[in-house]
């Protein structure tokens, strides 16, 4: 049932790619630079071409950047790649200067330029920091990584070990990342990588013990790729997801989904016997791949813990005032088999031929792209309800900046607090918040083409 996919199969090993001139950049700061820039590195398995990236700190994922609850986290991003960029720090309930969304909070860094970015870590919970230009090509070369702000007490686990699930697109030829601008992936379900990763290795492995209790955050880094993960030689609970405690734990059954940009933190225990192994499955299709293999040795105790307590909420979160809430209604249309009557796009009225030849192919609220004006403004401390409604033929994970929101569910309840969800063809699903944050926040669908062909609006807090 369990396969290690070879991939590339069939090419020859090529000569190494020269490194990439890193441009060295001086600086008598104090701030901690984050340096963007391309690098080599070695994603496909041993013997295949290496493959240049455009990485934080020159590796894909970026460096790790692990800070306190409550602390305050400052990075000086620093541009040492081709074109303007800029830094988003997902799911961060943040200053609205610092969101790194160019065109909207700030212009892109240019190259050789840089940017300090400043802000207060108010959760705790697993979050990720990616470029915001060009962001369909920019994060699919590697501008992306993990953001770990850490509870005050941690929980009861013997290790935590945090997976960046992405998947790249290489040239079997070249091992060079490619296909950027193909129109299908702009008009059908994204750009999908033919090698599936985590933290940047393909066939990660790692060794665990009998009995072990691991805190596994996971990330879904990638442009379009919907993760569908099971376990097994591991049983246990997912406590968070898009950084936020779950009230209780929750157990894992048979299998559970990453959207791209969202993120799980679980715990686990190791129930593979001493000498066996364990997987973390990625299901496709049916067949379970082995996307991260623990091989057991040992044991940590003779038995199994008692199940874990819930994380500690993040702060000032609750979604109240339904009842009196805003209401607001985002209806996505567009995308291959049914595209759209007319849109406005650039401020003139299209039809879906005539978008599709600018490489535009999504409509939300019959406009392409970011609207001139905001989708709606809310009034800080205002509760507001936005009924999403998918009539295309394909899922969008819609993202919101700088809040954390509700699923409000067909029978009145409310849902885990999430950054980002995942609404499937034909799916009207409706989400609520307190717009407490002020700024202009973006609010998008993280199918990084889809963003980048027309799926991307914009609310105001006052
Ligand atoms: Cu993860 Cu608008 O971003
Ligand atoms: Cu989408």
């Amino acid at each position: 049932m369990i396969t290690r996919r070879s991939m590339l199969a069939g090419t020859a090993a090529l000569a190494a790619v020269p490194l990439a001139g890193r441009r060295a950049l001086a600086s008598n700061l104090a701030v901690e630079e984050l340096t963007a820039a391309p690098a080599t590195v070695q994603i496909a398995p041993e013997g295949y071409p290496q493959t240049e990236i455009w990485g934080y700190g020159g590796v894909v994922p970026g460096t790790e950047i692990r800070a306190r609850q409550g602390s305050r986290l400052r990075r000086r991003l620093v541009n040492a790649l081709p074109e303007p960029t800029s830094l988003h720090w997902h799911g961060i309930r943040i200053d609205n200067a610092m969101d790194g969304v160019p065109g909207v909070t700030q212009e892109a860094v240019p190259p050789g330029g840089d940017f300090l970015y400043e802000f207060d870590l108010p959760d705790a919970g697993t979050y990720w920091y990616h470029s915001h230009n060009q962001s369909y090509e920019q994060v699919a070369r590697g501008l992306q990584g993990a953001l770990i702000v850490e509870e005050t007490e941690a929980p009861d686990i013997d290790r935590e070990e945090v997976f960046v699930l992405d998947d790249f697109r290489l040239d079997p030829e070249t091992g060079q990342i490619a296909g950027f601008g193909n129109m299908h992936d702009f008009s059908h379900g994204g750009r999908i990588g033919n090698i599936a990763v985590t933290n940047g290795i393909f066939n990660k492995t790692l060794g665990a013990r009998h009995n072990e209790r691991l805190r596994l955050r996971l990330i879904n880094s990638a442009n379009a790729r919907i993760f569908e993960l099971a376990l097994q030689g591991l049983e246990g609970w997912i406590v968070a997801l898009d950084g936020m405690p779950l009230e209780a734990p929750q157990p894992i059954g048979e299998s559970f989904l990453l959207a791209p940009a969202q993120r799980a933190d679980l715990i686990v225990d190791v129930t593979a016997e001493d000498g066996a192994e364990a997987h973390l499955l990625r299901l496709e299709g049916g067949e379970g791949f082995s996307h991260v293999l623990f091989e057991v040795r040992g044991s940590a105790s003779a038995s199994r813990r008692a199940a874990p307590a819930a994380l500690p909420p993040n702060p000032d979160m609750e979604v109240a005032g339904l009842e009196e809430a805003l209401t607001s209604r985002l209806h996505m249309e567009g995308g291959a088999m049914r595209g759209f009557q007319t849109a406005t796009m650039d401020g003139r009225e299209v039809g879906f031929r005539d978008a599709a030849q600018n490489m535009k192919f999504w409509a939300m609220n019959g406009m392409v792209g970011m609207p001139e004006e905001p989708l709606f403004i809310a009034e800080r401390g205002r509760t507001v309800r936005v009924v999403m409604q998918n009539d295309t033929m394909f899922p969008h994970a819609m993202h919101l900046h700088g809040h954390h929101f509700r699923e409000v569910l067909p029978d009145g309840g409310l849902g885990p607090m999430r950054d980002t969800l995942l609404v499937f063809g034909d799916e009207s699903r409706e989400i609520a918040f307190v717009a407490h944050n002020p700024g202009e926040w973006v609010f998008h669908c993280h199918m990084l083409t889809h963003a980048a062909s027309g799926m991307m609006t914009r609310m105001r807090v006052l």
